[in-house]
C-alpha cells in the first residue's frame, strides 16, 4: 500500500449535537485534505467523535437515556452534519468502538512497560465540563479558569510521567518549526513548556462508562488520554498497516486544546511508547457570537444545518448551495491567530460581496460576453499574459497560504483571481473590441473564460457544489487536478459554453434586521410606480435654458447587468462614466434582457439625486422614450461615443 496523508481532526465530545464552532475543525481538515488531493496525494482524512467522558454519561443520564444508545444517536447525528456539510472523511472513528478500546489499553500497557506510567495517589479539583484536572491555586473564586464547576477527587489512580519529556519536547518544537502552526501559538506553547510540565492523572475511578484500565478494572483511562489515542487508532495502530497512514500530515485542532493536550500530552505520549511524531498540528481561533466563544455549555449556539436551511430560503437557493455559503464564510472568515466573530448580517454581507457579485459578475458577464461576441465556444486565441500571470499569482499565494495551512489566504487567493478578472473585463471592454472590429477580442474572450474556469478549480475545494455548478455552464468536468489549473488543456478551444445561470442570486438586506430568517426577509411587495404626468402645455409651464443646463446628461457604458431580485420589472446595471462607476436601477425589463445591454452605450441623468428602487439604490436615471404600449425604448449615440461625453 502507498504512504498516505494523513489529515486528523480534533474528535467532539457528543453530549450535544455540533455548533459552526466545532464544524470549523473539521471544515478546515476537509479543506486540507481535499487540497492534498488536488495536489495528487494518497489522502487518509480521519473525524469522529469523543465518547467516553464522564460528562457524557452524565448528559444521557440527565435525559433518562441509556448512554450507548444516547452516544449512538448523537454520533450518527455528528456524522451526517459532516455528510452534509460535504466533509470529506475517509474513516469516523467513534472512541467506544472496540479497534479504538484497544489501541488505547495497548498503547497504556506500553507506556507503563516503558516506565512512564506509576501508581499514585490523586487528590485535586476535576472540571467534568471540560474533563480537566486543577490544583487549588489554578482555581479562580472556587472555579475552574474557565468558569466552570469542579468537583473534589481523591483517589488512588495511574500517573503519567509528562514531565521528564519537556525538553525533549522543546527540542522537536526548536528544530521542527512547522511542528505548531501558527507561529504565535508555537511561542505560547513554548512558554508552556518552560514553565516546567507537571505529571499528569491518566485514570479515574471506573464509573461505569470508559475504557478500563488494563489489569484494573476498577479504573477507566482518563477521557484526554485516550481521546488522543483515536488518531493512531484510526490508522489501525497496533495492527499491521498502520504505517502507511502514520505520521499524520497535520492535526488539526481548535486554539483551546493546543497547548496541554496536542502540543504536549499527546507527543509525550507518542515518545514514549517510541512512535514519530505528527509533522504538524495546526489549531484555529474561536467562533464567537456577542463577543463570547460559542460554547454547547454556555448554550449560544448557531449549529450548521439550521443555519444553511435558513439562509436557502432565504436567498433562494438549494440547500447545498447554502452549505457551499457557509463554507465560504467560514473558512474565509476564520482566523488562525485570533478569533472570529459571526453574525448574521456578516454572513448575508460577504454571500452578497463575494459570491453573488464578484463571483457572479464575473461568471454571468464572461458567458454573456462569449455568447454575445464570439458565438458562444471557446475561442482557440492565445491567452493575454496579464490573465496568464494573474492566474499564476493566484496558485502561488494559494499553494504558500496552504503550506503553512493559512486557510483564509488561500480562500483569499482564489477570491483575488475572479476581482481581477471583473478589473480587466473593465479595462480589456470587450465590448469596445467587437464594436471596432479588433483582433484582440478572441484573446481577451479566451482570458476571461480561462480565469473563470481557473477560479472554479481554486475554489472546489472551498465551495464543491458552486464549482461543480460553473463546470457544468462551461460544458466541461470540474477542474480537480492541480497542475491542470490555468492550462490550455483546462479549457478545450471550440468548447460550446451555456448560457450563464446565476449561481448566487443577490440578498436583498434589510438595514438594521439581522436578517435572520426566511420570514422576516420575504420579498416586499414592489410599489406601483407613480402614475405618469399629463403632458404639460406651454403655457402652463416651460423652463429656460438655464433649467434645462441644470440636468447634466452624459454617455455612459454599461458594464454589467442583472435583474433585481423579485422584481419582474426592474434591472440593475452597472455604468462606466468615464471611469466612474454608477448603479443605475431601470424599469426596462419587460423590453430588454440584462445581457442585451452589456457593452452597449446609453444615456443618463448624471446628477439626479439618488433613490431606491426595491431597496436598490440607483444613482441616475437612464432616458428611453415610450413606445405605444408603454415599454421603453433606450436612447443611444447614434455612433460609439466617448463615454463620459455631455449631452445638450
Ligand atoms: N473532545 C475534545 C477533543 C478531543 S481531540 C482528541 C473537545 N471536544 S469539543 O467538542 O469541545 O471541541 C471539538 C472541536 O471544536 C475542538 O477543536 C475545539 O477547539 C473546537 N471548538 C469548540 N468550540 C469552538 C468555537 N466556539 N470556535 C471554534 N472552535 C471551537 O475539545
Amino acid at each position: 500500500m502507498s504512504k498516505k496523508t494523513t489529515v486528523c481532526t480534533a474528535i467532539p465530545y457528543v453530549n450535544s449535537v455540533p455548533h459552526i464552532g466545532n464544524i470549523l475543525t473539521d471544515l478546515s481538515g476537509d479543506i486540507t485534505a481535499r487540497y492534498f488531493r488536488m495536489r495528487g496525494q494518497d489522502v487518509f482524512f480521519q473525524v469522529g467523535t469523543d465518547e467516553n467522558g464522564l460528562k457524557i454519561k452524565e448528559a444521557a443520564e440527565a435525559q433518562g437515556r441509556d448512554p450507548h444508545e444516547f452516544v449512538g444517536e448523537i454520533a450518527s447525528r455528528f456524522q451526517s452534519i459532516f455528510d452534509a456539510t460535504q466533509i470529506s472523511y475517509d474513516d469516523f472513528i467513534r472512541t467506544t468502538e472496540p479497534r479504538h478500546v484497544k489501541a488505547s489499553q495497548e498503547l497504556f500497557r506500553r507506556l507503563k512497560a516503558n516506565g512512564h506510567v506509576y501508581l499514585g495517589k490523586y487528590e485535586g479539583w476535576y472540571d467534568v465540563s471540560t474533563e480537566t484536572f486543577y490544583r487549588e491555586e489554578d482555581l479562580v473564586e472556587g472555579k475552574s479558569p474557565d468558569g466552570n464547576e469542579v468537583r473534589w477527587v481523591s483517589e488512588d489512580n495511574y500517573f503519567f510521567q509528562l514531565s521528564s519529556f519537556g525538553d525533549r519536547l522543546l527540542r522537536h518544537i526548536e528544530e521542527n518549526p512547522s511542528f505548531i502552526q501558527p507561529p504565535n501559538r508555537r511561542n505560547e506553547v513554548i512558554s508552556f513548556i518552560k514553565q516546567g510540565l507537571r505529571d499528569i492523572c491518566i485514570t479515574r475511578k471506573n464509573p461505569g462508562w470508559g475504557i478500563p484500565v488494563p489489569d484494573h478494572e476498577e479504573l477507566v483511562i482518563y477521557v484526554w488520554f485516550d481521546a488522543l489515542i483515536n488518531y493512531i487508532a484510526a490508522t489501525g495502530w497496533p495492527d499491521e498497516g498502520w504505517e502507511d497512514k502514520w505520521p499524520a500530515k497535520v492535526q488539526w485542532v481548535g486554539k483551546d486544546i493546543l497547548t496541554r493536550f496536542h502540543a504536549t500530552l499527546w507527543p509525550a505520549m507518542l515518545l514514549g511508547i517510541g512512535l514519530p511524531l505528527f509533522e504538524t498540528v495546526a489549531a484555529h481561533g474561536w467562533v464567537l457570537l456577542a463577543g463570547e466563544k460559542i460554547s454547547k455549555s454556555k448554550g449560544n449556539v448557531v449549529r450548521p444545518l439550521e443555519l444553511a436551511e435558513e439562509f436557502s430560503a432565504k436567498a433562494g437557493i438549494s440547500p447545498e448551495l447554502a452549505i457551499d455559503v457557509l463554507r465560504h464564510y467560514l473558512t474565509a472568515t476564520m482566523s488562525l491567530e485570533n478569533d472570529s466573530t459571526f453574525t448574521y448580517e456578516d454572513f448575508d454581507q460577504r454571500y452578497n460581496s463575494d459570491l453573488a457579485n464578484d463571483l457572479g459578475n464575473a461568471l454571468n458577464r464572461t458567458l454573456s460576453m462569449a455568447h454575445k461576441f464570439v458565438g458562444g465556444a471557446v475561442p482557440s486565441d492565445e491567452v493575454e499574459a496579464e490573465a496568464i500571470d494573474a492566474i499564476q499569482r493566484a496558485k502561488d499565494a494559494f499553494a504558500a497560504a496552504m503550506t503553512e495551512y493559512q486557510i483564509p489566504k488561500a480562500s483569499e487567493a482564489a477570491m483575488g483571481l475572479v476581482r481581477f478578472l471583473n478589473k480587466y473585463i473593465d479595462t480589456r471592454a470587450p465590448w469596445a473590441l467587437a464594436k471596432n472590429s479588433d483582433p484582440a477580442l478572441g484573446s481577451v474572450l479566451r482570458s476571461m473564460l480561462l480565469c473563470i474556469r481557473s477560479a472554479e478549480g481554486l475554489m472546489r475545494i472551498f465551495i464543491p457544489t458552486a464549482s461543480d455548478a460553473i463546470a457544468s455552464q462551461f460544458n466541461l468536468p470540474g477542474l480537480t487536478q492541480w497542475d491542470e489549473i490555468g492550462t490550455n488543456a483546462s479549457l478545450p478551444s471550440g468548447t460550446p459554453l451555456g448560457q450563464p445561470q446565476p449561481i448566487f442570486p443577490r440578498l436583498e438586506i434589510q438595514k438594521g434586521s439581522s436578517a435572520k430568517s426566511a420570514k422576516e426577509a420575504a420579498p416586499k411587495k414592489e410599489k406601483a410606480p407613480a402614475p405618469s404626468q399629463p403632458m404639460q402645455t406651454e403655457t402652463q409651464s416651460t423652463i429656460t435654458i438655464e433649467d434645462f443646463m441644470k440636468v447634466e446628461l452624459r454617455v455612459a457604458r454599461v458594464i454589467e447587468a442583472e435583474p433585481v431580485e423579485g422584481s419582474d420589472k426592474l434591472l440593475k446595471l452597472q455604468l462606466d462614466i468615464d471611469g466612474e462607476k454608477r448603479q443605475v436601477v431601470a424599469g426596462i425589463r419587460a423590453n430588454y434582457s440584462a445581457e442585451d445591454l452589456i457593452g452597449r452605450q446609453v444615456v443618463m441623468v448624471f446628477n439626479l439625486k439618488p433613490a431606491k428602487l426595491r431597496g436598490v439604490e440607483s444613482q441616475g436615471m437612464l432616458l428611453a422614450a415610450t413606445d405605444s404600449d408603454g415599454g421603453a425604448i433606450l436612447l443611444q449615440p447614434d455612433r460609439e461615443t466617448p463615454e463620459g461625453a455631455k449631452v445638450r
